[in-house]
C-alpha cells in the first residue's frame, strides 16, 4: 500500500493530483459539477451546518470543458494501464465530455455509456422527463479488471417461467439445446435502474449531490478487486470512499470544500466504523492564511466547529445570526473580514434585539475602533454582553462561552479533533 492510499485531500483536486504519482490507481469515479448553472444550499442531515457550492461557469461551456480537460489528462496519468475510469454526467454536458474522452483515452478506451434510470424527477409539461445521468466507462489499456459476476442482476420473471418450460430450442429444423439460465443472474448490461436517496434513508448526509451507494458498489465491484486502489476526485461527501472502505479496497478522495471534508471524517468513523488512525486528512485549514481563502460558507462553518458552537439553520427571522453557542446557544455572528466597522455591531444588535438575547458573539480577523467603541458602549450603557473575538484567539482556543451575567466559563466540549 502506498503512503498516499487512504487518505483525504481537502483542497482543488489539479493542484492534488499534480503531486501525486503516475500509474498507480486502479479505478476512478468522478462526479464533477455538472455545468447545470445552480446554486447547491447545503444544510447538512445533524442540522448543524451549512454551505453551499457553485455550479456556475462564465465563460460557458468552452470553460467547463477546458477546466476538466486538465484534470481528466492528471486523472488519465495516475491511471494503471490496466486501470478503468468512470466520469458521471448528465444532459447538460455529456455530449461534449464523450468527445473529450474519447480525446483522452482513445476512442478505443471507451467501453461503455451507462445510462443510470431513476425515478420521481424531471418532470416538465413541455418535455420528456429527464431521468437519468450518464456514466461513461473507459479504459487505458488492452487489459482491465471486469468482474461480471459480482454484479449481475436478477432474470426477469418471463424469462424464468419461459426456461421453466422449455420444450426445445428448434429453428430451421435444428434443435440448438437448452441455454441454462446463469444462477448468478444476468449478465449485467449498460441500463441501471437505481432509485435515487430517499429523503428518509439511512445513507442520507444531507448532501445535494450525493449520490447512493449502491450505485458506487455496482462500479467498484465490477472494475476493481479487494486491495485495489479506487479514487474520487470529487468526493463531495464520500459516496465512494465509504463504499470502497466497506468492500475492502483502498481510496483517495480529493474534495475542495472544508466542510464537506469534515463531513467525510464523520461518516468514515460513524458509518464506515474506520479507526481514526486509519486514514489520514491532509490540507484542511489550519492557519489564518488557509481561512482567508475558504470560501464563505466554509469559514462560516470551521469558525463555528472550531468555537464549538452551532450553524444557524433557519433561513428567516433571524438574519444576521450565523451560529449559536454551544452552551447557551448564544447568537454568533461570523465575518471573513478585516477592520470590522461599527455598521456590523450595530446590525448584530439589531439581530440580537429581534431574537430577544442581549449577549453574543462577533467573530472576524481584525476589529476597527468604531466596532470597540461601539461594543464598549452597548455593553457599559445598555446592558449587552457583546464580545468581539478575533479568527486568530479562535486559533488559539477560545471558545464562545459565557454564562447569563456574560462571564465567561468553563465546559466539557461536545466534542474534540482528533485529526
Ligand atoms: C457533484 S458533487 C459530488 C458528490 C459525490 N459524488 C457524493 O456522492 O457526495 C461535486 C463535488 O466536487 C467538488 N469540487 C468542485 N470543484 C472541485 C475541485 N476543483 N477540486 C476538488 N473538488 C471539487 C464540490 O465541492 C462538490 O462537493
Amino acid at each position: 500500500m502506498s503512503d498516499d492510499t487512504n487518505t483525504l485531500y481537502c483542497g482543488d483536486n489539479l493542484e492534488v493530483m499534480r503531486t501525486l504519482p503516475d500509474e498507480f490507481v486502479d479505478l476512478i469515479y468522478l462526479d464533477p459539477p455538472f455545468f447545470s448553472n445552480r446554486q447547491y444550499n447545503v444544510i447538512w442531515g445533524d442540522e448543524a451546518e451549512k454551505r453551499s457550492f457553485e455550479d456556475r461557469w462564465d465563460g460557458g461551456i468552452e470553460t467547463y470543458i477546458s477546466w476538466m480537460q486538465d484534470r481528466l489528462y492528471e486523472m488519465r496519468r495516475m491511471l494503471k494501464p490496466t486501470g478503468s475510469i468512470y466520469l458521471h454526467c448528465d444532459w447538460h454536458a455529456s455530449h461534449r465530455l464523450r468527445v473529450l474522452m474519447d480525446e483522452i483515452f482513445g476512442a478505443k478506451g471507451f467501453q461503455n455509456e451507462i445510462i443510470w434510470y431513476y425515478r420521481g424527477a424531471g418532470i416538465s409539461k413541455k418535455r420528456y422527463g429527464r431521468r437519468h445521468d450518464t456514466i461513461l466507462f473507459y479504459t487505458k489499456g488492452k487489459n482491465w479488471a471486469f468482474n461480471a459476476d459480482a454484479v449481475r442482476t436478477p432474470y426477469a420473471k418471463a424469462t424464468v417461467e419461459r426456461f421453466k418450460h422449455y420444450i426445445g430450442n428448434v429453428r430451421d429444423g435444428h434443435d440448438f439445446g437448452l441455454q441454462e439460465l446463469n444462477p448468478k443472474g444476468k449478465h449485467p448490461d449498460d441500463v441501471w435502474e437505481i432509485s435515487i436517496i430517499a429523503p428518509s434513508a439511512n445513507e442520507r448526509w444531507g448532501y445535494p449531490t450525493q449520490k447512493p451507494e449502491k450505485l458506487l458498489e455496482r462500479i467498484i465491484k465490477a472494475s476493481s478487486n479487494p486491495g485495489d486502489l479506487v479514487m474520487d476526485p470529487f468526493c463531495g461527501c464520500g459516496t465512494t470512499i465509504a463504499v470502497a472502505e466497506k468492500l475492502g479496497r483502498n481510496w483517495i478522495g480529493i474534495e475542495i470544500s472544508y466542510t464537506a471534508c469534515e463531513l467525510m471524517k464523520q461518516r468514515l468513523i460513524h458509518d464506515c466504523h474506520a479507526a481514526i488512525d486509519s486514514f489520514k486528512i491532509i490540507g484542511m485549514p489550519t492557519t489564518i492564511d488557509d481561512a482567508k481563502k475558504l470560501q464563505h460558507f466554509d469559514f462560516q462553518n470551521w469558525i463555528l466547529r472550531k468555537s464549538h458552537a452551532f450553524a444557524n439553520v433557519r433561513k428567516t427571522g433571524d438574519k444576521g445570526i450565523d451560529g449559536f453557542s454551544f452552551m447557551h446557544k448564544y447568537p454568533i455572528q461570523v465575518k471573513q473580514s478585516e477592520h470590522v466597522g461599527r455598521n456590523v455591531v450595530d446590525n448584530f444588535k439589531a439581530a440580537l434585539d429581534r431574537v430577544g438575547q442581549k449577549t453574543g458573539f462577533i467573530v472576524a480577523f481584525s476589529f476597527g475602533s468604531g466596532a470597540k467603541g461601539e461594543t464598549a458602549r452597548l455593553n457599559r450603557d445598555e446592558g449587552y454582553y457583546i464580545e468581539l473575538v478575533t479568527v486568530n484567539q479562535i486559533l488559539e482556543g477560545h471558545t464562545l462561552t459565557k454564562d447569563e451575567r456574560g462571564k465567561k466559563v468553563l465546559t466539557d466540549l461536545p466534542f474534540k479533533d482528533n485529526k
